[in-house]
Order: structure tokens, then sequence, then C-alpha cells
């Protein structure tokens, strides 16, 4: 491998994955998000919500699809001894979250992958899986509910981050690269069709969303401050443009969290 650094040596890489590749295509998301913990519109204070909500215990077995930097386990561990396991296609991501946590003292244990999530953690059934703001890795969400349905024991708990529909907004409104987004009741149709129970929507504190774009925004900044460059520049122009779509969609879609059990 050429020009990245190597991958703290506890990661385990998913056979299939193109080290050098991912290196490469997720630098982009890495100058977006590199100053962050939590990489989406959730809060601290949701964040924690969300995990008393998926009731971890000692012993748990929790899964975490498309992790990014692994913030939601490391909570986890700090409190639990689980046997976690986080998984991203990004080496940036990963080896920030295996670093972090190495420092953190956590009590439980958790392993970081670098590979597919697609096709991840199927076999073993965990009794947290979750996948918060990676929906496109199952084509959306009703596949997202499948997938994670699939990987839970039973009596497992999982949790899902996508955009929706706010309620009332005109579904025509739509920017045509967003396709088809779903409302809340056809998401929580979907968590039922694929054998969930007991389906919640998280209620997500007011602003979260605007944060995280201000914190892309600073983490493209903070590049450019130490790679300047017009690599930089490209990573500040596609800050900017989400900050505008987000202005543009912010009036009809909105960011939730939604956890299920199966039975
Ligand atoms: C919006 S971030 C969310 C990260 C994390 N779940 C969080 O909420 O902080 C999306 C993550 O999906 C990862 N990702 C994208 N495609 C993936 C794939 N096919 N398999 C695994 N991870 C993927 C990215 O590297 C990124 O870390």
């Amino acid at each position: 491998m050429t020009g990245y650094p190597p991958l703290p040596p506890d990661v385990v890489v998913l056979p299939g994955t193109d080290l050098e590749g991912e290196w490469e295509r997720f630098r982009i998301f890495e100058a977006l998000h590199h100053g962050m913990r939590i990489c989406n519109p959730m809060t601290d204070t949701d964040l924690d919500a969300l995990i008393a909500r998926l009731d971890p215990a000692d012993g748990t077995r929790v899964l975490d699809l498309a992790c990014g930097h692994g913030e939601l386990l490391m909570r986890i561990a700090a409190c639990y001894r689980i046997e976690g396991v986080g998984v991203d296609l990004s080496p940036w991501v990963i080896a920030r979250a295996a670093t972090t946590a190495a420092r953190r003292g956590l009590v439980g244990s958790v392993t970081w992958y670098v590979g597919e999530a697609r096709t991840a953690g199927i076999g073993a059934p965990w009794q947290i899986v979750t996948c918060l703001g990676a929906p496109w890795v199952w084509h959306g969400f009703g596949g997202t509910a499948r997938a994670l349905a699939e990987r839970a024991a039973p009596g497992g708990r999982i949790a899902i981050g996508d955009l929706r529909l706010r309620d009332g907004a005109d579904v025509g409104a739509i920017a045509e690269e967003h396709g088809r987004v779903a409302t809340r009741h056809e998401q929580a149709v979907m968590l039922a069709e694929a054998g969930l129970r007991d389906v919640h929507e998280l209620e997500l504190a007011p602003g979260g969303w605007d944060a995280y774009i201000d914190r892309i925004a600073a983490s493209a900044q903070a590049w450019a401050e130490l790679n300047a460059g017009e690599e930089a520049e490209r990573y500040l122009a596609e800050s900017e443009m989400w900050r505008n779509d987000h202005e543009r969609d912010r009036g009809f879609l909105t960011w939730t969290v939604w956890t299920a059990r199966r039975p």
C-alpha cells in the first residue's frame, strides 16, 4: 500500500476489501467529517436517549453497520461489558475509531472492521444491530430494515437513522436526486413488514441537522488549513453544496431515528 498510514494492528480488514481504493474513495468524507464524533444529525443527548432505548447490558452483542467514528459503540462499551463490532468501508474512520477506543478506557470490547456493511455480521445473531445514516447500503429504508432484522437475535433491538418526508410535506417538491423519500407512516410499515415489533420513532432535538451541516463546514475548513490547495478548495465547495442542499430540503425533509424489536 502506498501513501496511507498503516491501520492500527487490531483492525480487521474484511476479505475482498480494496483497502487502497477505499482510502482514496473516502478521502472526501474524511475532509468533511474528521472533526466530529457523531457523523449524523443527532446531538449527544439524542445518542444517549437512543442507547437507553436499545437497552444494552453486560454480555450484549452489538453490531453497528457503517459505524463512522464509532461513537455509539464506544458510549455503550464505556458502561457495559459488551461484545461490539463496528463495520465501515472507510479506513479513515475505522483507524480513528480504533485509536480513540484504545484511549477511552472502555469496559466492553469492540472490534473494528474495514469492509462492506452489506455482507457483514450475517449468521451470528446480535442483540443490538444499528445503522445510522447509511441507508444507501441496502438501497433505502426498507432494505435496511430487512438487513437489520435478518441480523438480530430473537428479542434483539435494531435502530435505523435516515431521512423521511416531513408530515404534510408535498412529495412532488423533492429534488430528483432523492428519488422517492418515504413518509413517517411508510417507514413504520416497512419496519413492521420486516417482521419487527415495538416500532418507535425517537424525538430528536430540533436543530440537530443544522448543527451537523455546521460541523461539516468546520471540518472542511480545518482540513483546508492543513492541506491548502486545489483539493481543499474542492472540498470547501462540496461542504457549501451540502449547506445549499440542506437549505433547499429542510422544509420538507427531516432526519429521523427508528428503533424496533425482533419478536
Ligand atoms: C453519514 S456517515 C454515518 C456514520 C455513523 N453511523 C454515525 O452516525 O456517526 C455514513 C458512513 O457510512 C460509511 N459507508 C458508506 N458506504 C458504506 C458501505 N457500503 N459499507 C460500510 N460503510 C459504508 C461511510 O464511510 C460513513 O462512515
